[in-house]
């Protein structure tokens, strides 16, 4: 096996410039002196030490994103300015796309082109949020009697936003774009493995000509910062993206306030390969569902069903591609998949390898850690999965396939759904009967055809079940983002 590095003269490292946290448009060191490293998963170095914020910092950028709200020039601003700030901030995230593609990917771990294809979706999801912020409208009720009845669609107020270190920047992205247009105020928490990229984006929502106290980040660790945020009684709303038991810790914290909450939680996606599909584009798209990313995605087709008929030959492809998949530096163009992004991600997905085998599945590609730098894994694949396997049941959040065989669409479905999560699912074949009936009768959020990870700006996303409550992106988020006020006036004497 070849080493993780191979590369002669790696390519140069992005500069860390910023570290602090950004509260109120000035940069400013956490309150009680605090700072915590942050590494490059590629060697587990330690590549800068990055302001901890904890409650004392939350309370001042709260403090500064209610002025914003109430008084401040974005409390007064036309729904069409607050849109051209987005634009122009997608404008200068797409001029400076090169630099944070970089910093994302030396911070994260994700292959370079990964990154360029999340700056991407940064600017198409600002552009899109851009587009609505004066399209928001209320309606007119026809209320029984001589009034007017009218309806208006107010900001939620100032929002807490948790977020994890998969999609550092898209998460950003997909948070800001709807809380901004709907003209919220916002307090961001970046996850404490990857606190830089939000800064330069902090940086350049300065420059787009964002009012103090609009945008704030806090840095920091989600017990201390992160709690804060939810406990806080003058946080209207948050918004998280992360881990079920996280997402239950904060739900029963934001009861004490009553605060709404919107959650994006993981999942165990079933992807559905019939024996009628075009098999080479499903070999194809099998790979991608599982190992995109190195599998650290709430997406991940990681419970891999295929019609018996079809399994041997299609496991045989899918474990040749996997043993050619070539793992290195994420900043190397050539490298197909990166570290995963911890020690932690890297032992509990090795802890699941191991678990598999312990419980009788058969290990046919990966199941190593590969070189003993840095935290990278290699793609592995089990067959003869039984569906109550811990491998089968939990989120691994790493590149490891669980493939289970199955005979027709009832049994799919069945088992398919036979999970406490519901993100995505998929389903290969020709025959549009079969993809239809199960997107139908599958309880997922998002269903591809034929395709997967197919996420854009324009379509609602969320999960069924434990998977999450409320929808992101599209026209669904500005539901979770605005208030519905009923106005009514007498009309006459
Ligand atoms: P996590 O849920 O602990 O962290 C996500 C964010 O929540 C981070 O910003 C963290 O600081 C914050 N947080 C943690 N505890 C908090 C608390 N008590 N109050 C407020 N905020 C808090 O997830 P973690 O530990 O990074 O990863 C563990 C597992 O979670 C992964 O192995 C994976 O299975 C899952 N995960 C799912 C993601 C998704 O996209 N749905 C993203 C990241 C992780
Ligand atoms: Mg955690």
């Amino acid at each position: 096996m070849a080493p993780a590095q191979t590369l002669l003269a790696p390519p140069t490292r992005p500069e860390i410039r910023l570290t602090r946290l950004l509260i109120d448009n000035q940069w400013v060191d956490a309150a009680e002196g605090g700072e915590f490293e942050t590494y490059d998963p590629a060697t587990g170095d330690a590549i800068a030490r990055v302001a901890a914020g904890t409650a004392a910092d939350v309370d001042r950028a709260v403090k500064a994103a209610r002025r914003a709200l109430e008084r401040g020039p974005w409390a007064s601003m036309d729904a069409a300015d607050r849109g051209r700030l987005l634009a122009k901030l997608a404008d200068l995230v797409e001029s400076n796309a090169a630099e944070l593609a970089a910093l994302e990917s030396y911070n994260c771990g994700k292959t370079i082109s990964d990154a360029k294809g999340d700056i991407g979706g940064v600017v198409n999801t600002l552009r899109y949020y851009a587009g609505w912020a004066d399209k928001i409208e209320g309606r007119t009720v026809p209320v029984r009697g001589e009034f007017l009845c009218y309806t208006l669609r107010q900001p939620v107020g100032v929002v807490g936003q948790i977020i994890p270190w998969n999609f550092p920047l898209l998460m950003l992205a997909w948070k800001w774009g709807p809380a901004l247009a709907c003209g919220n105020t916002v307090v961001m928490k970046p996850a404490e493995q990857t606190p830089l990229t939000a800064l330069r984006v902090g940086e350049l929502a300065i420059e787009a000509g964002f009012p103090a106290g609009v945008i704030n980040l806090v840095n920091g660790f989600g017990e201390t910062a992160g709690a804060a945020l939810v406990g806080h009684p003058d946080v209207d709303k948050i918004a998280f993206t992360g881990h079920v038991d996280t997402a239950k810790i904060i739900q029963r914290q934001a009861a004490e306030t009553l605060k709404r909450t919107t959650f994006e939680l993981g999942g165990k996606s079933p992807n559905v390969i019939f024996a009628d599909a075009d098999l080479e584009s499903a070999v194809a798209g099998a790979f991608h569902a599982i190992y995109f990313h190195g599998g650290q995605c709430c997406t991940a087709g990681s419970r891999l069903f295929v019609e018996k008929r079809v399994h041997q030959e299609f496991v045989e492809r899918l474990a040749e591609k996997a043993r050619h998949r070539q793992l290195g530096d994420p900043l190397d163009p050539a490298t197909e998949q990166g570290p995963q992004v911890s020690r932690e991600q890297l032992d509990k997905i090795l802890h699941y390898v191991d678990l598999g085998q312990k419980q009788g599945a058969t290990l046919v590609a990966g199941g190593q850690r590969r070189g003993d730098r840095g935290f990278f894994v290699e793609p592995t694949i089990f067959d003869g999965v039984r569906d109550d396997m811990a491998i089968a049941t939990d989120e691994i959040f790493g590149p490891v396939v669980s493939v289970l065989p199955f005979d027709g669409v009832d049994e799919v479905v069945e088992r398919s759904n036979r999970t406490n999560y519901g993100l995505a699912a998929a389903v290969w074949t020709k025959d549009i009967d079969k993809a239809h009936l199960f997107a139908k009768r599958v309880k997922a959020g998002t269903v591809w055809v034929n395709c997967y990870h197919v996420v854009d700006a324009t379509t609602p996303f969320g999960g069924f079940k434990m998977s999450g409550q409320g929808r992101e992106n599209g026209e669904a988020a500005l539901e979770h983002y605005t208030e519905t006020k009923t106005v009514t006036v007498k009309l006459g004497g």
